[in-house]
């Protein structure tokens, strides 16, 4: 249906048919946030919802984008020859990432194409739309310029886009949770080796929800950078006492003979944050290896904490939703992504979803003024090809 709806918008626009479609997933981050640009473990999904394109290829050198999501500007066309940012930071700023980062890199791009896009994956949401849309362009990139591409090579060429691009010093997690995405599993991945594995994530008689605060995150314009620099403080800090390249490199037992180094009592809420979650992660993977979802959600529980008060990136509306999904029965909940707005997640009964989701949204339009949404996130693979 969604496709048909995509192709019949391409024709109008193209006078032909699309020649290939393709999906790319958002992802949401189970539990290790703020972690992988600290070299530890992060362990996320790929969701179900996600960005699509039919695409075909043009005789020229130029490419001739629409997106339904941004009906009101249009067509925006560009030459190969010529890729600068648009100021205005608009969405095809990744596709020209994307497409830059292969030419550095010295893949041949030999034709432009014309592209039409939708994502069903609310914009700065904290589900990672941008790094789905820039695995989607991997995607047909590899497709149409035969670039053999790995997903491992999607993900890094993702992540380039957002930190040289895009100006967002980010890591590694969501471009790899959507390139290596696969149904039923969450990812545990080792950001400083890249190392990973699927772990089966059976979510018994629960529901994973998706609880959307509607306040919009701009990565860019948030706090993320902020965090990201007193990471790097306080690890040039610790390099003095400690053998370490991140600090993930550290554990939480350390953590009483390092206060003792007087730190900046700021570095060191935002320190212990990042060593408590790193081993939070670890714990979730044990406990989903013993079917023990109750211990999984308290450590959800235990995240959101952290995040709250030591790593201060919530605010009020995420934790309004997190709290109220706790009392309305949810056996565990936090927020997922950068935080600032965004989404959170909850665990919550198959049974009682209804009246979840009723008790939490009349709670969050009464505190906050507006209201949430909530979706159900089904996990789902990676980038494909769909036709
Ligand atoms: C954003 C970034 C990720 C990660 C999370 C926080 O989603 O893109 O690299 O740092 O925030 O865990």
């Amino acid at each position: 249906m969604l496709l048909n709806s995509l192709t019949s918008t391409f024709k109008n626009i193209f006078n032909e048919p699309p020649s290939a479609s393709f999906f790319a997933p958002g992802r949401v981050n189970l539990i290790g946030e703020h972690i992988d640009y600290n070299g530890g473990l992060v362990f996320p999904c790929a969701i179900t919802k996600g960005t699509y394109a039919v695409v075909s290829k043009r005789a020229d050198s130029t490419f001739k984008l629409y997106s339904e999501n941004f009906r009101d500007l249009g067509i925006i066309e560009f030459d190969l020859d010529n890729l600068p940012l648009n100021a205005s930071g608009e969405w095809t700023n990744y596709v020209k990432g994307v497409l830059s980062i292969l030419i550095e890199k010295g893949y041949r791009i030999p034709f432009g194409l014309n592209i039409v896009v939708y994502g069903d994956l609310p914009n700065g949401a904290g589900l990672s739309s941008s790094a789905s849309l820039e695995l989607l362009m991997c995607k047909v990139f590899d497709t149409f310029y035969n670039l053999k591409l790995t997903p491992t090579d999607m993900a890094l060429i993702g992540k380039q886009t957002e930190n040289d691009y895009i100006g967002v010093s980010s890591g590694i997690m969501d471009q790899f949770a959507i390139a290596l995405g696969k149904k039923g599993s969450a990812l545990l991945l080792n950001c400083n080796s890249q190392e990973y594995e699927y772990v089966p994530f059976d979510m018994q008689d629960y529901q994973l929800v998706i609880m959307n605060t509607n306040k919009r995150r701009e990565l860019a314009d948030s706090k993320y950078n902020e965090r990201f620099n007193e990471c790097q403080t306080v690890l040039e800090q610790l390099k003095l006492h400690y053998p370490i390249t991140y600090l993930c490199n550290l554990k939480e037992s350390q953590l009483a003979e390092i206060s003792k180094l007087n730190l900046d009592p700021i570095l060191m809420k935002r320190l212990r944050h990042v060593i408590t979650e790193n081993e939070r992660v670890l714990m979730s993977t044990k406990y989903l290896a013993n079917n023990d979802i109750i211990g999984f959600g308290k450590l959800l529980n235990a995240s959101h904490h952290s995040l709250q008060h030591d790593y201060e990136v919530t605010g009020i509306e995420l934790d309004t939703l997190v709290h109220a999904a706790l009392d309305a029965g949810a056996i565990g909940a936090r927020m997922t992504g950068a935080g600032f707005g965004g989404c959170a997640i909850s665990l919550v009964q198959t049974s009682k979803m209804d009246t979840f989701i009723q008790k939490v949204g009349a709670h969050y339009e009464k505190t906050i003024g507006y209201a949430a949404s909530f979706y159900n996130a089904t996990i789902g693979d990676g980038p494909i090809q769909l036709a």
